[in-house]
């Protein structure tokens, strides 16, 4: 497959933007097209994420009842050190930076140890890559700024030369959660092809905790998750041409303790149809019908660890809470 990109660059900057050219085999939206063409509608998750989105995420990561940001912040806060000592001189590649907030723990922790620090965030939203990556420069006079706008597949692929002796990809933020098994197993051996024996993963995930608190994280009070969810649906219509009437919608989120995950989903509210002019698609939706638009698995420690080792991502150390909410895992290839 054949991909442009485009890359500006100033002297501690540069942003690369990844783009699959459509051609008859990737279609842009086709994925929504399949998504919203099966009996179970779903949609894929990156379509949270437009700038509009990429806010309201970060308004939920301050929210009381979303526990993961503050609790995984803690951890890092207490380990940040710990890692910058074990890795030494590193490059950081972040997939779904967002806004960088909990990166800095890690900034200052090798900036602290007088160690240089090379940044390659990775984020779908262009806007909140650039806005962060200029604040970061701000901020850390030594540190250089690689940023790659796009998909962690293709970002993955197309990494740029390192310049210092080891690189780290950290995955935070139990994103890999918003992955199904086979998506998990997928993502696993991309980070596997992209790193070097004896480099490092930094993986966050959310653990397994009773219902009530998983419930009220993903329905909170103030209704920024609900907004979040709907945005999805202006996305589109910005995107494909399309006509969602997000208040004939509602956000809906319940814990499924079978698969031991988060589902959320948008109903519709009456029977409708939908168009989405530019991807030639008109969708029926019963009353009451759902779209799936994100799930959010909880694990535990034991599976996670044995499914890393089974891509040669050996763990070396574990950080959890006192609650052990959630954990902070450290991987080497091997
Ligand atoms: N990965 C985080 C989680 O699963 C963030 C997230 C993704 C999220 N989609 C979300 C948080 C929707 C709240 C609502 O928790």
């Amino acid at each position: 497959m054949t991909r442009y990109q485009t890359t500006s660059s100033s002297q501690r900057l540069t942003i690369k933007h990844l783009r699959e050219v459509t051609s008859i085999l990737t279609v842009a939206g086709s994925d929504v097209v399949k998504g919203l063409s099966q009996a179970k509608k779903t949609l894929p998750p990156r379509y949270f994420y437009s700038d509009r989105g990429s806010e309201l995420f970060e308004q939920i990561c301050e929210l009381p009842e979303y526990y993961v940001t503050r609790t995984e912040t803690a951890i890092l806060q207490g380990c940040a050190a710990e890692i910058a000592e074990i890795t030494g001189k590193c490059e950081l590649v972040e997939l779904g930076s967002g806004s960088s907030t909990k990166t800095r723990i890690l900034l200052d922790a090798y900036s602290q140890l007088g160690l240089p620090l090379r940044y390659l965030p990775v984020d779908v939203s262009a806007g909140m890559l650039e806005s962060s990556a200029k604040q970061l420069l701000n901020d850390y006079s030594m540190l250089e700024i690689y940023a790659l706008a796009g998909t962690y597949e293709l970002a993955l692929q197309q990494l740029p030369p390192k310049q210092l002796p080891t690189r780290m990809i950290g995955f935070i933020g139990s994103t890999l959660g918003n992955l199904n098994p086979e998506e998990c197993k997928i993502f696993f051996s991309q980070v596997t092809q992209a790193l070097q024996v004896g480099e490092y993963f930094l993986l966050g995930v959310d653990l397994q905790k009773p219902k009530h608190i998983l419930e009220a994280a993903y329905n909170d009070s103030q209704g920024v998750t609900s907004e979040f969810n709907l945005n999805m649906l202006e996305h589109l219509n910005r995107l494909y041409n399309g006509n969602f009437d997000g208040s004939q919608f509602e956000h809906l989120a319940f814990y499924n303790e079978i698969d031991n995950q988060i589902e959320m989903h948008l109903r519709s509210l009456k029977s409708q149809t939908v168009e989405l002019q530019t991807l030639n698609l008109r969708v029926d939706f019963a009353l009451g019908e759902t779209i799936m638009t994100e799930i959010s698995r909880k694990f535990d420690i034991e599976t996670i660890k044995q499914q890393l080792k089974s891509h040669n991502l050996v763990m070396q150390q574990v950080w959890t809470d006192a609650n052990n909410w959630f954990g902070l895992f450290l991987c080497q290839l091997q």
